[in-house]
């Protein structure tokens, strides 16, 4: 059934087209509004959606988050991250041989030139790492710019095989450079993440012992974190390559959007809050700065602006959190510290009333402190999870046809006046 909006402006009635969603909540088309004279008010986006899209959906009262239709469940479970880079990318699963074509073409392109590599001798070991990653990716628009078409499907490809396949290598030198070490060059008869975490904790010329458990759970964490559609850095990757801008400054952007405490960084700034709690005893202080509406501390890694029920992802965190712990035998205390925050603040009123619930950044960051990466890097681990997902959604926007992103606003500066001279003010 057709649905229309009305809307009667100074008594005058107007109809808004309502645009059919195939699942979740439709949305009023109010591009032609501004032939009447007045524009929309949204800051925050809180009710606005900024484009069309048919690679993630979430459903936030339900706890539901599908990639390309397959609920995150079971490709956390069933699936591994590069073959959710593919179904991001491509919009359905690969058969057998497609996967193997998918697999070799990341492998050969994991290497970073040696001449880039040298961008890194700009940073030492007190850089941040997402400083480091945010400087590198936009490094590599230097490489592949000239002849760089964005409107031809081929070279989108070849940019986005580009990106998923150096982000490890860029994410594992962000940290060898924060610890002083030798750059370990990628060896592709590892599996992705196995990749990494030899990058990370191999040396040239001695391989780390890579844990199965623990590569399995680092890959888990990068498929939970693939796509969470129009959030703040995918909606900055969309809005700066509405540009026509090149892919590798786009994702830059993208990536230094994450890094705020409020978006990607949550998974840093959680470590950071649990080892300033430090113990049960003082958990009780801490939820009361959180519930004073005068102290501006909050909670990191509870909320979300869709999720009002369950953070699906944290569910599946968690079980790995734990599968990690158990595989090394550790017994952290900031684990005790996490699970009884959570417990009080699930049973407070102030959280409930207002659907605040532990995220995908609450047991991350335990995880990745357990697997042995300073907590400066989780970040741009979160980077490194959601790149099938900002590749995604710019190719998407550029394959459809787009307009350049471009707000307006509701102007409360003064109204125009004359300039005085300044011997007059
Ligand atoms: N601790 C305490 N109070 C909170 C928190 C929190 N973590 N989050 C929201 N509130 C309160 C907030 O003060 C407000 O209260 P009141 O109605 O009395 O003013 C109410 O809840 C609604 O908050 P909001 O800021 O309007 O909600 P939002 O949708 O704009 O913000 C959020 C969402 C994720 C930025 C916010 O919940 C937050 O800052 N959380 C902590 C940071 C965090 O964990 N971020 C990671 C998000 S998940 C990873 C990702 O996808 O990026």
């Amino acid at each position: 059934m057709t649905q229309k909006v009305q809307i009667i402006i100074d008594g005058k009635t107007s109809e808004l087209p309502v645009l059919q969603a195939t699942m979740g909540l439709n949305v009023v088309d109010v591009r032609g509004l501004i032939s009447e004279g007045i524009f929309t008010y949204d800051p925050g986006f809180l009710s606005t959606a900024s484009c069309d899209s048919s690679i993630t959906f979430i459903d936030g009262e339900a706890g539901v988050l599908l990639y390309r239709g397959y609920p995150i469940e079971q490709l956390a479970a069933q699936s591994s991250h590069l073959e959710v880079c593919y179904l991001l990318l491509n919009g359905e699963l690969p058969t057998a041989a497609e996967f193997a074509g998918f697999e070799q073409e990341i492998k050969e392109r994991m290497f970073i030139d040696e001449e880039l590599q040298h961008i890194f001798d700009g940073f030492n070991s007190q850089s941040h790492p997402m400083s480091m990653t945010c400087a590198s990716v936009a490094a590599l628009a230097s490489c592949y710019h000239e002849g760089f078409d964005i409107y031809n499907a081929v070279q989108r490809k070849e940019a986005a095989f580009n990106l998923i396949a150096k982000i490890p290598t860029i994410a594992a030198m962000t940290y060898k450079k924060s610890i002083g070490e030798d750059f370990v060059p990628p060896n592709p008869d590892l599996n992705y993440a196995e990749n990494f975490l030899n990058m990370c904790f191999g040396k040239k010329g001695a391989p780390a012992k890579v844990s199965p458990t623990l590569a399995k759970a680092m890959d888990r964490i990068f498929i939970l974190h693939a796509d969470h559609e129009q959030n703040a850095s995918t909606s900055t990757v969309r809005l700066a390559g509405s540009t026509e801008t090149n892919p590798y400054a786009a994702i830059s952007a993208g990536i230094a959007a994450l890094w705020g405490p409020s978006h990607g960084g949550a998974n840093e700034a959680v470590l950071d809050m649990l080892t300033e709690i430090g113990h049960e005893s003082r958990i009780e202080q801490y939820v009361a700065k959180a519930k004073d509406p005068n102290d501006s501390f909050r909670l990191m890694g509870f909320g979300h602006r869709v999720y009002k029920n369950f953070d699906p992802r944290a569910t599946v965190m968690q079980e790995s959190c734990n599968a990690v712990l158990s595989e090394l035998g550790l017994d952290d205390p900031l684990l005790k510290v996490a699970q009884k925050l959570e417990t009080i603040a699930r049973e407070q009123d102030y959280f409930i009333e207002r659907k605040l619930y532990p995220n995908v950044d609450f047991y991350s960051g335990i995880t990745f402190k357990a697997v042995g990466i300073p907590v400066k890097m989780f970040t741009v681990l979160f980077a490194l999870g959601r790149m099938p997902g900002w590749l995604t959604h710019w190719d998407e926007m550029l394959s459809n046809g787009f307009k350049i992103g471009r707000p307006r606003q509701l102007y409360l500066g003064p109204v125009a006046r004359d300039y005085v001279d300044m011997d007059k003010r």
